[in-house]
């Protein structure tokens, strides 16, 4: 991209703005909140959680539910590390590639849940397109947890902070996605 070369500067003073609040912060946050790479991690140990429930799960409504439950887990977070934490990673890393994959991955379990959502869970082939995004989004999770975070963990970014911001962020998300028929019950 064009931008990639003269972004330097705007980059670094964002980085300086991530990252100079860590000892502000920390007293505030000490108390409970996770930081960024937990707070992800659980997300990812509650969307591998609801899948093992569907796969056992007997009858269409219960399935159904807990199909609604995981595409609005993981559209949620995908959202908050699309806004927050892959940006700051961009900034942090000098490197693109990892970041850039994980959008595409994204954008694979995106259309896919487009086209479940609209399923009957009687159809042979929700099931089928449950277990690809089974599998899609334990790939992703698996490059995350052993690429990604240990080569962000190694930067200057402050992961209380962002984990600060991602926990708002999820917040008002999931607050949003309880009226359009993607709740979590
Ligand atoms: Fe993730
Ligand atoms: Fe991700």
């Amino acid at each position: 991209m064009a931008t990639a070369t003269h972004s330097s500067t705007s980059k670094s003073a964002r980085k300086s703005a991530t990252t100079s609040r860590s000892k502000t912060t920390s007293k505030k946050t000490a108390a409970g909140q996770k930081d960024a790479i937990q707070l992800l991690k659980a997300d990812h140990r509650e969307v591998e959680k609801l899948f093992g429930q569907f796969d056992k799960a007997k009858g269409d409504e219960r399935r159904m539910r807990l199909c609604h439950k995981i595409c609005m887990e993981f559209l949620v977070h995908a959202q908050i590390e699309e806004e927050i934490f892959y940006p700051a990673c961009r900034d942090a890393m000098n490197d693109d590639d990892l970041v850039n994959e994980a959008v595409v991955e994204h954008q694979a379990a995106k259309d896919l849940i487009s086209e479940i959502k609209g399923m009957d869970p009687a159809d042979e082939m929700f099931a089928a397109r449950m277990q690809v995004l089974e599998e899609q989004i334990e790939h992703h999770v698996k490059e995350e947890e052993s690429e990604l975070f240990p080569k962000a963990k190694k930067t200057d970014l402050d992961m209380k902070a962002l984990g600060e911001r991602l926990a708002a962020r999820k917040k008002e998300l999931m607050a949003e996605r309880k009226g359009d028929g993607m709740e979590m019950h």
